[in-house]
């Protein structure tokens, strides 16, 4: 069994879909043993207290610096024996070290079709901003292994969006959740769980 800490900031839609899978028995081999927030007001806490998960708040802020931050936030992980960190919707850049310390050990969703709309800046509503403001009729979401580089990792799955004449951030949000990341997100990290992926530079393959 493989022991996933969920990092989250805000609403935690992709961690309750990680809760629902686990809950059906979709989540092979894994099982989510914590629940970090970087915000004591999310509401992905209030997910991980009544599906009865353990939770803890690591407010960057409260630490002097990113090293400080990251040694507290790596303490956490090795006393849960943690063998998988699944950031869904997390808004602080983890530090070097961890990025290191658990390389392709760090699955991330992204709401766009990386390389589109990523890197620093792009995160939350702002990343379908910028899909609309382009102009584009097709976004999506993305999985893929966090490396140093801000959305730059190995990608593991991807899935294509229509985007409508009509759509606001809000609702180009809402369906980009619903057709690809709450699909994409529990379905790569069973398959982590599983072993089916292998890594190798930046190509994914599933067993
Ligand atoms: C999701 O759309 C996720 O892809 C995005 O934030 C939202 C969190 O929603 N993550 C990023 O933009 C990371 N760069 P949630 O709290 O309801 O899961």
């Amino acid at each position: 069994m493989i022991n996933i800490a969920v990092l989250v900031s805000g609403g935690g839609t992709n961690l309750q879909a990680l809760i629902d899978a686990e809950q059906a028995g979709r989540l092979e081999n894994g099982r989510i043993a914590l629940v970090v927030s970087s915000n004591p007001g999310a509401f992905a806490l209030e997910r991980a207290a009544k599906a009865g998960i353990p939770s803890e708040v690591l407010r960057r802020r409260d630490y002097p610096s990113a090293e400080a931050w990251g040694e507290a936030l790596a303490a956490l992980l090795a006393e849960k024996e943690i063998g998988l960190i699944v950031l869904a919707g997390f808004m602080t850049v983890l530090s070097a070290d961890i990025c290191r310390r658990y390389e392709n050990k760090i699955i991330n969703v992204h709401p766009s079709l990386i390389p589109s709309f990523c890197g620093e800046g792009f995160y939350g509503l702002h990343v379908h901003e910028a899909a609309l403001a382009k102009g584009v009729k097709v976004t999506g979401a993305t999985v893929h292994f966090v490396s140093e580089v801000v959305d730059g990792g190995a990608i593991i799955a991807q899935k294509a969006v229509e985007v409508a004449p009509e759509d606001t951030p809000e609702t180009l949000q809402k369906r980009v959740m619903r057709q690809a990341e709450w699909l994409l997100l529990p379905q790569a990290v069973s398959d982590f769980c599983a072993g089916r992926l292998r890594v190798d530079g930046a190509t994914v393959t599933k067993a």
